[in-house]
C-alpha cells in the first residue's frame, strides 16, 4: 500500500512572514492527522522561516527548485546542501512553469533530480502534456518521453522519487482532468516506470496528480488506483482548503 502524499506548491506567493503564518494555520487544521505525507513548498527565500514553523509537526518542507551543482557560478540558483542544511526534505523538479518559462528540459530535470537524490532529498518530478499535445493525439508519447528522459539512470534511487502528473491544461485553469482521464495517464506512467526498472519498483513509486485539485474533486481523484496524492497550487494557499484535500487522502 503506497502512502499518499499531498504537497502544496505555493509558487511565487507569500512573503516569509506570511508563509510562517500559513504554516501555523495548516498545523492547527492538521493536528493529530496521520497516515498521509503532507508537504508545503514555499518560495526559496521563505524556507528558513518555514523550517522553523514546521519543526516538530507532521508537515514536511519542500523547495520549488534545486541546481545540480554543489556550488559555483550559477547566479540565482540554490544547491542541495543549502536546502538540506536548513531542514528541507523535498523538492519540486521540472514543474511545467519552469519548463515553459525558464527553459527547463528533460535533461536538466534529470540532472536536478539526481542532485536531489544524492543529497537525500525526495524529488517531486513533474510531467504532463499541453492541450495541443493532447488534442493532436501526442499525450502518450510526450508523457512516456518525459518519464524516460527525466528519470533516466536513477538506479537504486528510483523508488525514492515521487512523480507528479500535471496536465498543463488543468493547471490554474479550474479545468481538472476527470478521474478517469487522470487514472489513464497515471497507469501509463506506472507502466513506463516498470519498463525502466525491475522488481517491484514501479509499484512503490508514488504518482501525484496536479492541476486544479480542490476539496470537492479530491476524494474522487484520490480514489483512483494509481493516484497516490496531489500537488496542489491555488488550493494550497489557504489552510482550510489544503487541509480538506489532505483529509480526503486518508
Ligand atoms: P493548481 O496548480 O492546483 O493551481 O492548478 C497545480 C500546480 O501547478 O502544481
Amino acid at each position: 500500500m503506497r502512502k499518499k502524499i499531498i504537497a502544496g506548491n505555493w509558487k511565487m506567493n507569500k512573503t516569509a512572514s506570511e508563509a510562517a503564518a500559513l504554516i501555523e494555520e495548516i498545523k492547527a487544521e492538521l493536528k493529530g492527522v496521520s497516515g498521509v505525507d503532507v508537504v508545503v513548498c514555499p518560495p526559496a527565500i521563505d524556507l528558513k522561516d518555514a523550517a522553523a514553523a514546521v519543526e516538530g509537526s507532521n508537515v514536511g518542507l519542500g523547495a520549488q527548485n534545486i541546481h545540480w551543482a554543489e556550488s559555483g557560478a550559477f547566479t540565482g540558483e540554490i544547491s542541495a546542501s543549502m536546502l538540506t542544511d536548513i531542514g528541507v526534505k523535498y523538492v519540486i523538479v521540472g514543474h511545467s512553469e519552469r519548463r515553459q518559462y525558464f527553459g527547463e528540459t528533460n535533461e536538466t530535470v534529470n540532472k536536478r533530480t539526481k542532485a536531489a537524490l544524492a543529497a537525500g532529498l525526495i524529488p517531486l518530478v513533474c510531467v504532463g502534456e499541453t492541450l495541443e499535445e493532447r488534442d493532436s493525439g501526442q499525450m502518450e508519447s510526450v508523457v512516456i518521453n518525459q518519464v524516460r528522459e527525466s528519470l533516466a539512470d536513477l538506479g537504486d534511487d528510483l523508488p525514492s522519487i515521487v512523480v507528479a502528473y500535471e496536465p498543463i491544461w488543468a493547471i490554474g485553469t479550474g479545468r481538472t482532468a476527470t478521474p478517469a482521464q487522470a487514472q489513464e495517464v497515471h497507469a501509463l506512467i506506472r507502466r513506463t516506470l516498470a519498463e525502466i526498472s525491475s522488481g517491484n519498483v514501479a509499484n512503490i513509486v508514488r504518482i501525484q496528480y496536479g492541476g486544479s485539485m480542490k476539496p470537492d474533486n479530491a476524494v474522487e481523484l484520490l480514489g483512483q488506483p494509481d493516484i497516490d496524492g496531489g500537488l496542489i497550487g491555488g488550493a494550497a494557499l489557504q489552510a482550510e482548503s489544503f487541509a480538506a484535500i489532505v483529509k480526503a487522502a486518508i
